[in-house]
């Protein structure tokens, strides 16, 4: 166990976590584009989406070799299980969203390239790319997709409120290690 968490730790936390909120905004709005900036509207959200696949796959290599920071010993039992459940759910989320965005995109009969921010051509998945009923298969990974995206909304949603209950109510400083610039709130003698 360790007391604070890594810078790495850090700066990928909040590049991933700013990433799947502009990612889950503009998901659910590009369709609404005007036509002129729908089609950059959708290379920007493929092309994010797949640096947070490659991003989230080295957080979790990091995750898994580098020890985090205990949760306060005061917390109850269910409120530990808790943050464990959501934080889990959080990284499938990180895995899974991109990998089904790339599988829908892989299946689609439109067959458009993804040109990564229009550098070059991301591969579509191999086994994919060549089945015979694409249209179904793309539509149910799309299904998929926005289903796990409804999930993931809700999850940052418990996630953000857990994190200001800490900050504004609890005040055990669990904010400010993930937000090492943020002074934290002391106790007064008022509040005990
Ligand atoms: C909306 C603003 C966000 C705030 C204020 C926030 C805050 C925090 C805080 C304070 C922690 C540390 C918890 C602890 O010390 O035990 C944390 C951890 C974590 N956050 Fe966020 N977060 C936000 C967004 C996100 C998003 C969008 C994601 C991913 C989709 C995410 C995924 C995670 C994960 C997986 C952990 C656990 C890290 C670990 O212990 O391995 N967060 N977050
Ligand atoms: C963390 C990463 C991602 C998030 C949070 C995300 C989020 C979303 C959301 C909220 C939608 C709208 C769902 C709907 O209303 O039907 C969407 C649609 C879409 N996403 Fe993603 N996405 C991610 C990654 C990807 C990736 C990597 C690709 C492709 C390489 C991709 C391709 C698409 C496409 C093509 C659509 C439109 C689907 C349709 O027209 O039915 N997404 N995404």
């Amino acid at each position: 166990m360790s007391n604070h968490y890594t810078r790495v730790a850090i700066v990928l936390h909040w590049l991933i976590g700013l990433s799947i909120i502009g990612l889950l905004i503009l998901g659910l709005t590009m369709e609404d584009f005007p036509a002129d900036y729908r089609k950059t509207a959708y290379m920007i959200h493929k092309s994010l989406g797949l640096s947070v696949l490659v991003l989230s796959l080295f957080r979790l290599i990091w995750r898994l070799t580098h020890p985090v920071p205990a949760l306060p010993s005061d917390m109850k039992v269910w409120e530990k299980f808790a943050a464990h459940a959501v934080h889990a759910g959080l990284y499938f989320l990180m895995i899974a969203l991109p990998l089904t965005g790339w599988a829908l995109v892989s299946s689609s009969p439109r067959g458009f390239p993804t040109i990564w921010f229009g550098l070059f051509e991301w591969p579509p998945l191999p086994v994919l790319s060549e089945i015979v009923n694409k249209k179904e298969v793309s539509h149910s990974f799309a299904n998929i997709h926005e289903i796990l995206a409804w999930i993931a909304i809700s999850l940052i949603l418990l996630h953000l409120g857990a994190a200001l209950k800490h900050h504004f109510i609890t005040r055990d400083g669990i904010l400010v290690r993930m937000l090492p610039f943020l002074k934290p709130l002391s106790l007064t003698k008022k509040d005990m």
